[in-house]
């Protein structure tokens, strides 16, 4: 991974402790206090990612500054620091850039941090963004229409582990079953190191793999629905292998098919996946209906999805991701991972301590066990607008996740206050 110098312009007060959280991240921060410093560096060195000015303070200076990143055929990103009252003053006479990016005054040094990773991320992994840095729905491939009764296929897939895949799946279930009164079948499909039944108490299932071996010698087919065990709370469970070994039998097309007929008999499909893009899960995403992409603030997480995006853009499944941020509430503001993933945020997450794993440890989803838990409101609001976008029939026009993104979010990503 590329590691960039960051040219920083901050008063000394601030300086230090910015030049200490950026080589912490593993980034050379180099100190510029005239704009003819920056002209020396610049023409020494190639490597410079992002340039932190200051947009209150000698102002003069930061315009010199500011022209020097765009000088010739250079177009260095600036990440202006400014107090929120100033920010009406920074329009820059119209020549700033859609790269270019505020931070409000007063601000910690690591959100600061955090502010220039995404930023030198999307100055390496070109994203696909209108100056919004929302994608455009405009440019999305219309779902396939299927048979509007049938159940809804969520895939819950971050190609990052450790994320909350299992525990957004496993709890999303829940919720869709016991608060919604719907019909769900919730799948591990994660051969490797799936947990959603042990999470869930429930030990020794039969499994899709057992079972189908087992049908060669008795003739039978037995189908996901008959396979599945069910929960206390109601949700059906299928756990396809519990060794990763002995997975042949699990030929990926008859898997898309079962979990394509199970939709006749549920009116939810969750999947938890493995993270990886073998073949099994190339075919999953393919019958999917809806991706959900759990992503933490922080970068390997948004790296992974940022890749993520771009192999769905190869498989013609973008317009079914929609992000999901997790552990939300951990100083990272979701407009920048919006902008920086460039999906929007279907719903927010917070993080909520040992909840999850005091539930699993009980064999229970911690919305049957904490109901009154904050978390569990997050968990409710991200089912509610599942339900919302079926029952609206956005898929049939095509109008994805993003449409409704647009006309149930209030953020403006253009102008952000730290
Ligand atoms: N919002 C949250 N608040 C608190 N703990 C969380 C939250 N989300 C996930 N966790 C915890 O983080 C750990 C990892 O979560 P989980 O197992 O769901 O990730 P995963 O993406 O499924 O991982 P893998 O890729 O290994 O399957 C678990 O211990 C889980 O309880
Ligand atoms: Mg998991």
């Amino acid at each position: 991974m590329p590691r960039f110098a960051v040219a920083i312009a901050l008063p000394q007060a601030e300086l230090v402790a910015v030049a200490e959280q950026l080589a912490e991240a593993g980034y050379e921060p180099i100190e510029v206090r005239t704009a003819e410093d920056l002209e020396v560096l610049l023409s020494l060195r190639n490597d410079v990612g992002v340039a932190i000015l200051d947009g209150e303070n000698d102002f003069d200076r930061t315009l010199e500054m500011y022209a020097l990143l765009h000088d010739d055929d250079r177009n260095i990103p600036a990440l202006m620091v400014v107090a929120a009252r100033a920010l009406d003053r920074m329009s820059l006479a119209g020549k700033a850039r859609v790269n270019d990016e505020y931070f409000t005054r007063p601000y910690s040094a690591e959100s600061l941090r955090w502010r220039v990773e995404a930023m030198l991320i999307r100055a390496e992994i070109p994203v696909d963004v209108t100056s919004s840095g929302i994608i455009d729905s405009e440019t999305e491939v219309d779902q396939p229409s299927g048979d509007t009764n049938r159940g809804q296929i969520v895939i819950v897939f971050n190609p990052k582990g450790g994320v909350g895949k299992t525990t957004i799946a496993v709890n999303m279930a829940a919720m869709l079953q016991v608060r919604k009164g719907q019909r769900v079948l919730l799948i591990d499909c994660d051969t490797v190191t799936g947990h959603v039944a042990s999470s869930l108490g429930m030990e020794n299932v039969r499994t899709v793999a057992d079972a189908w071996t087992e049908d060669l010698s008795t003739g039978m087919s037995e189908s996901f629905a008959e396979i599945a065990a069910p929960h206390l709370n109601g949700v059906s469970v299928l756990v396809m292998a519990e060794s990763p070994l002995h997975t042949e039998i699990l030929d990926p097309k008859r898997v898309a098919e079962a979990i394509t007929t199970a939709c006749r008999v549920f009116d939810w499909v969750i999947v938890d996946m493995h993270p990886d893009y073998g073949p099994l899960n190339q075919v999953i995403f393919e019958r999917a209906d809806k991706i959900v992409v759990p992503v933490t603030p922080d970068v390997p997480a948004i790296r992974a999805a940022v890749q993520f995006r771009e192999v769905a853009v190869e498989l013609e499944i973008r317009d079914r991701l929609a992000m999901v941020v997790n552990r939300a509430n951990s100083g990272v503001s979701v407009a920048d991972m919006e902008r920086t993933v460039g999906m929007p945020a279907l719903a927010e997450v917070r993080s909520a301590g040992m909840v999850f794993v005091r539930a699993a440890n009980e064999g229970r989803s911690a919305v049957e066990r904490f109901p009154r838990e904050k978390v569990i409101d997050d968990i409710e609001s991200l089912c509610d607008r599942m339900m919302e976008h079926r029952d609206s029939g956005a898929a049939k026009s095509g109008q994805g996740f993003l449409g409704i993104f647009r006309g149930g979010r209030n953020t403006n990503p253009s102008v952000r206050a730290s």
